[in-house]
């Protein structure tokens, strides 16, 4: 370990005030830096929202300081919220520096303190690794030989490792020179609004947490369909595919918060005991409970092979066999270039006990009651029921209780889940990061799929998937697309 890393205690640096802050960029000129890093620092900085700070990107391209500030200028207009003032243009460019990777850890130390020197004072440093993990361990070893580990966090980007053993050697690099307290492994699918809402909503409400658990709830599907293809994201796509870019990440976490105990406390430590206790509950995932897809005209794109095995879409079944949930399955879903965007979790209820309603009244013929979570960053909420049609007789339509964000006052409110993610890293608070021991586990029940994957079977882009999804959720159906649209307003 580090000699100059300091002592563990989470709960001091939670109270801590935020102090000035030297955030170094890694990867700074690519796609996720552009679309949100720096459109969210922007944004964060324009909320008052972070402590004097100063932005030192580093990338393999070569740039000076105006260099990167124009590109920086270009992501924020493209994608960051709202027209941006000069003047909010000028603060912030101000804030900005670049050092090529290239140059070394040498230069990369001088910048820092150039920045250090700026904000006076002792500043912690936060490192924000947007890297493939092929190239972690090397942004790793150079931090450590520019002498960067003192007072700093630093925030590693997914998929964390590629397999079990790639994951095992990157936690045990990272330990080399980083302690764990000081290491942020993101999933930005946990700084989602939505996805915070279902810890609120399961432990702040009296109603549905005796119901949560295999006496009441049938199956269980995460689905996040994706229209959008690859961009210009090949390189990275090609060696990584479906399984490890989403589901391995953002899927599996959020089935985590979706299955956990009740934690001890709201705090990290007790969250992410309850989330590893439900990895280590789960079952290895078998490629007979897979169906890997690839869209047709995916070995077209620039950058991938024209044999390319990898898998743009991959859908399964998999289970937690522990006192809570043994039986009942989960079906995960994800893909490119599919027929729709969404992200959802949806909850079937299992059918009452005895039916009582006539032939023909149409009890059960819109599939069973549903409790239905929409992760967008409009997040919604729906719990559909059986009613009374109004009239002669006794006929039932699928009516629905529901609730959107969006509707309320608070909606400007919501931070974008990288900002959230990089104001709680500042903060010091782990509640919404992953650990080292869940990653691991995660990797492992991966390995009997890594190791054996079925063929990738070709789907049509604009389809939700290969044929094969039907099989493997059968006797059930998917729920998208959805019968009846969300209500507006
Ligand atoms: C990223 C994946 O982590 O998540 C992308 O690498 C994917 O492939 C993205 O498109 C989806 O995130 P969001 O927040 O847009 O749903």
């Amino acid at each position: 370990m580090g000699s100059t890393a300091e002592p563990h205690d989470i709960r001091t640096s939670l109270m801590e005030p935020l102090r000035p802050h030297v955030i170094v960029l890694f990867g700074a000129t690519g796609d996720l830096a552009k679309r949100k890093l720096l459109p969210g620092l922007l944004h964060l900085s324009r909320a008052g929202l972070v402590p004097e700070c100063r932005i030192v990107a580093t990338s393999l391209d070569d740039l000076d300081d105006d260099g990167f500030r124009r590109v920086a200028r270009a992501a924020c207009d493209e994608f960051g919220r709202g027209a941006i003032t000069d003047e909010v243009w000028t603060d912030f460019a101000g804030r900005l520096s670049y050092v090529s990777q290239a140059d070394g850890s040498e230069a990369l130390a001088k910048a820092v303190t150039v920045a250090e020197d700026a904000l006076g004072g002792e500043s912690r440093r936060l490192h924000y690794l947007s890297v493939p993990p092929k190239a972690a361990r090397a942004v790793v070893q150079m931090l450590a030989d520019a002498d960067l580990v003192a007072r700093s966090r630093i925030i590693m980007e997914k998929p964390f490792g590629t397999d079990l053993a790639s994951s095992q050697e990157l936690n045990a690099a990272v330990h080399e020179v980083f302690r764990e307290h000081q290491v942020f492994r993101i999933d930005h699918f946990l700084g989602k609004e939505a996805a915070q809402n279902i810890l609120a909503f399961r432990f702040a409400n009296g109603l549905f947490e005796p119901i949560w658990n295999r006496n009441h709830i049938d199956h269980v599907q995460i689905d996040v369909p994706e229209t959008l293809g690859l961009d210009a994201r090949a390189g990275f796509y090609e060696s990584t595919g479906a399984y490890r870019d989403m589901v391995v990440t953002h899927l599996f976490q959020v089935l985590a918060f979706m299955a956990m105990e009740p934690p001890t406390a709201l705090e990290p430590l007790a969250i992410s005991e309850e989330k590893n206790k439900v990895f280590r509950s789960m079952l290895p995932i078998e490629p007979a409970n897979v169906v890997r897809g690839q869209y047709i005209g995916y070995r077209d794109e620039p950058g991938v092979g024209g044999h390319s095995e990898t898998e743009t879409f991959v859908a399964l079944r998999c289970e937690i066999d522990n006192w809570r949930w043994a039986g009942v399955p989960f079906f995960l879903r994800t893909g490119k270039r599919m027929a729709e965007g969404g992200r959802i979790i949806s909850i079937a209820f299992r059918e009452p006990p005895k039916s009582m309603f006539p032939a023909g009244s149409g009890v059960g013929a819109q599939g069973p009651d549903h409790l239905t979570f929409d992760l967008a960053d409009a997040s919604k909420l729906s719990l559909s029921f059986y009613g009374k049609r109004p009239g002669p007789g006794m006929k039932l339509d699928k009516l629905s209780l529901q609730f959107a964000l969006h509707e309320t006052e608070r909606a400007a409110d919501v931070l974008e889940a990288y900002e959230r993610l990089i104001y709680d890293a500042m903060s010091g608070d782990h509640t919404l990061f992953t650990t080292a021991e869940g990653i691991e586990r995660l990797w492992e029940i991966s390995m009997p799929l890594l190791t054996d994957p079925p063929p990738v079977r070709p789907y049509a882009a604009g389809s939700w998937g290969p044929n094969a999804i039907h099989q493997i959720i059968a006797p059930h159906t998917w729920r998208l697309p959805f019968e009846r649209a969300w209500r507006d307003k």
